[in-house]
């Protein structure tokens, strides 16, 4: 698909797609999973090389397989349905939508999109998101080449107030917190008290307790909601136009 153009009428196509994703993941409590389409989408973006990014490309069975994706197929299969009505809309705009109206209908801060992502049918080889089984050098090493920084990997792993590890999907299994379908700052006040109650620290979890400028990060965070959400909603926005110029 080449540029959509963002005239009046994809506006309001934007904005009809914003109420069927609302109503979509309120039915089916699915805003953790959306969340994760669009960050995995937009993750394997390379600001050196200008490939990757939020272009949709996730909907390609070679890149929707790698095993870091394993179970988004789920959410890209949701996404289909708002698509099917929407067909004027890029793929790139619809996972990013998912991605804000799932942080905006699950209690967290209002994100500004942006519309007029390009599609690409080519995905980027495996291995440009994260492990979860790595320490600080990793995550610097993979959000650096995403063009993000110290602060965005703190503020974008609060992603993690919502939803679960299912072993199936990725190896682990649990919750964060004890309200996986609420947004709020609860991810860095359970990373600050240690393991505990049986709620999931991955290693890359843990890691942000390691580094002092990371930890700096969660400590305010944990402290003040207010400066979270502020933080995540510019860090969320970043993410979300690796790579794009609106025009
Ligand atoms: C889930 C790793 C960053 C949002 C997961 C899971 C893993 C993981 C292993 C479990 C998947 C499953 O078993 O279903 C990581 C690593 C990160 C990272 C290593 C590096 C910092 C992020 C970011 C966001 C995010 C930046 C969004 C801003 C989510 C969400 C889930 C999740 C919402 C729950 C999905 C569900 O409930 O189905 N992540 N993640 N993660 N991640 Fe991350």
């Amino acid at each position: 698909m080449a540029m959509p153009i963002v005239d009046t009428d994809y506006l309001k196509e934007i904005d009809k797609a914003r109420r069927d994703l609302r109503a979509l993941i309120s039915i089916k409590n699915c805003a953790p999973i959306m969340l994760r389409l669009a960050w995995h989408d937009a993750g394997t973006y390379d600001v050196n090389t200008k490939t990757g990014g939020p272009n949709g490309s996730i909907r390609n069975e070679e890149e929707y397989s790698h095993g870091s994706n394993n179970g988004l197929k789920i959410a890209i299969d949701f996404c289909e349905e708002v698509k099917s009505k929407h067909p004027k809309i890029s793929y790139a705009d619809l996972y990013q939508l998912a991605g804000v109206v799932a942080v905006e209908i699950t209690g967290g801060p209002t994100i500004d999109f942006v519309p007029g992502r390009k599609d690409s049918k080519i995905s980027p080889k495996e291995g440009r998101l994260p492990n979860a089984t790595k320490g600080v050098p990793h995550l610097r090493d993979i959000f650096y080449r995403m063009g993000l920084s110290d602060k965005d990997i703190v503020a974008l792993s609060g992603g993690h107030t919502l939803g679960r590890a299912h072993p199936e999907r990725s190896g682990f299994d649990g919750l964060w917190t004890k309200e996986p379908l609420k947004f709020d700052n609860s991810y860095f006040v359970e990373l600050l008290k240690g393991e505990s109650e049986g709620l999931l620290q991955l290693p890359t979890d843990k890691a942000l307790l390691d580094d002092p400028e990371f930890r700096r990060y969660v400590e305010l965070y944990a402290k003040e909601e207010d400066a979270f959400f502020r933080d995540y909603a510019v860090s969320h926005k970043k993410l979300s136009e690796l790579g794009f110029t609106p025009s």
